[in-house]
């Protein structure tokens, strides 16, 4: 089968189209034909070996040489203790644990993955499971957003971004996204109320303070995101660098005691019904996955570059099948 290849870390030129061996499942595990795989910031930091937790399990070496995790496509082969899935069932999922959907076959254990709704296409599922994931359990389980808070999302222009704002908006909420300049038309067309350009301002520094910050893109003090909390406000940061998070990890619970306001790390948990409520949330025309572009398999190094050059607005989706539609 084809596939996008790395060995080493480095840029997208790194990234070769190889000939593979076809995966074979496990017991426990579906081979999945891909039809189509979105880009995430995790296939990014995967290349470039950056932040340093990017390097879990390969400091040296990449840990596993196909990246990819947010997979759509057709049951090929279920192993002997799969339950809820057949061949020919249409699937979407995150496999960040063990990657390898810049591919034209991949195996998953049927805990990432839901059923494709026949309305969406593999594309517009493809977009979905980490992004929209991180943003429910970032806003609304975690968050617990309610009709009035004021929320703040740094880092709304992307994937985890455009669908946290939806959801914010969704739930009644006062919403600033922070972005780049380029991006801040696209934030204010997902609702955001009010948009700050983070090259020209900081949030942390402009006096405004928010009952809950979801910071997909963290490199503050914990100190900083202190201060724009107002009193028991709530910070969950998801990316970032790893001293931000060393720190919030370490100063956090301390900040609780002190003032009431809560900064902490979100691990996100997958689970397919998270996946299946944001398919209903789509279908109900209540969220919309932002598709940006489109690339075909081949063309994955450019896709990462757009990602990692910072143009990217909501996803951008690698199309691996062709006559995929739904
Ligand atoms: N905690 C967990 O369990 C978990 C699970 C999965 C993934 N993750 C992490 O969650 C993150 C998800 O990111 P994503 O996929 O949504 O990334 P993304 O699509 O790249 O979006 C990030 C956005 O932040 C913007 N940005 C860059 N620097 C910024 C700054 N200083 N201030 C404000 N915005 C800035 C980017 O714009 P530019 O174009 O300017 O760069 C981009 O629009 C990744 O870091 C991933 O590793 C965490």
């Amino acid at each position: 089968m084809k596939a996008i290849v790395y060995t080493e870390y480095g840029p997208p030129d790194v990234l070769q189209l190889k000939e593979v061996a076809k995966p074979t499942p496990t017991d426990d595990e579906v081979l999945i034909k891909v039809q189509a795989v979105s880009v995430n910031r995790s296939d990014w930091e995967g290349l470039r070996g950056k932040p340093l937790y990017a390097r879990i399990g390969g400091l040296l070496k990449p840990r596993h040489q196909i990246l990819g995790s947010d997979i759509a496509g057709r049951v090929e082969m279920a192993g002997r203790n799969i339950r809820r899935f057949q061949p020919g069932d249409e699937v979407f999922g995150d496999i960040l644990g063990r990657m390898g959907g810049f591919a034209e076959y991949v195996c998953a254990r049927e805990r990432a993955l839901a059923l494709k709704p026949a309305s969406m296409t593999f594309e517009e599922v493809a977009a979905i499971p980490q992004a929209a994931v991180i943003a429910l359990q970032g806003i609304r389980d975690k968050g617990q957003v309610q009709s009035g808070q004021i929320v703040l999302i740094n880092g709304a222009g992307g994937g985890a971004g455009s669908f946290a704002v939806q959801l914010a908006k969704l739930y009644g909420a006062e919403v600033t996204g922070v972005d780049n300049t380029g991006k801040l038309d696209f934030m204010r067309s997902l609702g955001a109320d009010h948009v700050i350009d983070y090259t020209k301002e900081d949030f942390t520094k402009n006096g405004q303070q928010y009952d809950l910050i979801l910071d997909v893109i963290a490199h503050r003090s914990a100190f900083a995101y202190r201060r724009a909390l107002g009193p028991n406000g709530s910070c969950f940061v998801v990316g970032g660098s790893l001293a931000t998070f060393f720190q919030i990890l370490l100063l956090g619970p301390w900040i609780r005691r002190s003032t009431g306001k809560k900064i902490r790390v979100l691990v996100v948990q997958t689970d397919p019904k998270d996946l299946i409520y944001v398919t209903d949330l789509i279908e109900s025309g209540k969220v919309v996955p932002v598709i940006d572009r489109r690339y075909s398999l081949s063309e994955a190094a450019e896709a990462l570059r757009y990602l990692g050059e910072g143009h990217a607005k909501g996803k951008i989706v690698i199309t691996v099948a062709q006559n995929n539609q739904t």
